[in-house]
């Protein structure tokens, strides 16, 4: 199983998400993200998104910002969005159904229905970034055991 973790700048959630899934799947599932902007490509994730991870014994210094490409609609086998714009870009960005039926937003798919989106801590200070560690946290859990007992 590829999962493949989306939001805008690849330096704030989807980073998160990335490695709070590693956390909650076997060795065998690959877990990557991206972003839907090229804006800050290269870069380590945003220290305020290293030190909620750090808090909570995860290490995401050493990933590094990339776009999403072509080749993962065929790679990753499920891509979680973090919130509507950046489903509606990737879906857009698909080249047929099948590509299509992988794509979805990540607290759907995690069946919380009380939030949508998780939304982007970006403009906002360490609350709001311990706010998405949360979401993120309860849903990987949810996604991790549907994928693990059904594979969906
Ligand atoms: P992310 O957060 O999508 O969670 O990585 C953002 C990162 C950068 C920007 C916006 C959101 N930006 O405007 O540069």
């Amino acid at each position: 199983m590829k999962i493949l973790m989306v939001c805008l700048g690849n330096i704030c959630r989807s980073p998160l998400a990335e490695d709070i899934m590693k956390t909650k799947v076997p060795d065998d599932f690959v877990v990557d993200s991206a972003g839907t902007i090229s804006l800050h490509e290269g870069e380590h994730p945003d220290k305020r998104a290293v030190r909620t991870a750090a808090n909570h014994d995860i290490d995401i210094s050493q990933q590094r910002s990339r776009p999403i490409t072509r080749n993962d609609f065929e790679t990753f086998d499920k891509i979680y969005c973090m919130d509507i714009d950046v489903y509606e870009d990737v879906i857009s960005k698909a080249e047929n159904e099948q590509q299509r039926q992988k794509i979805s937003l990540f607290l759907e798919a995690s069946g919380d229905h009380r939030n949508a989106e998780v939304p982007d801590p970006y403009w906002g200070d360490m609350k709001d970034f311990e706010k998405v560690f949360q979401l993120l946290e309860k849903g990987c859990e949810v996604i991790a055991d549907r994928l693990k007992t059904h594979n969906l």
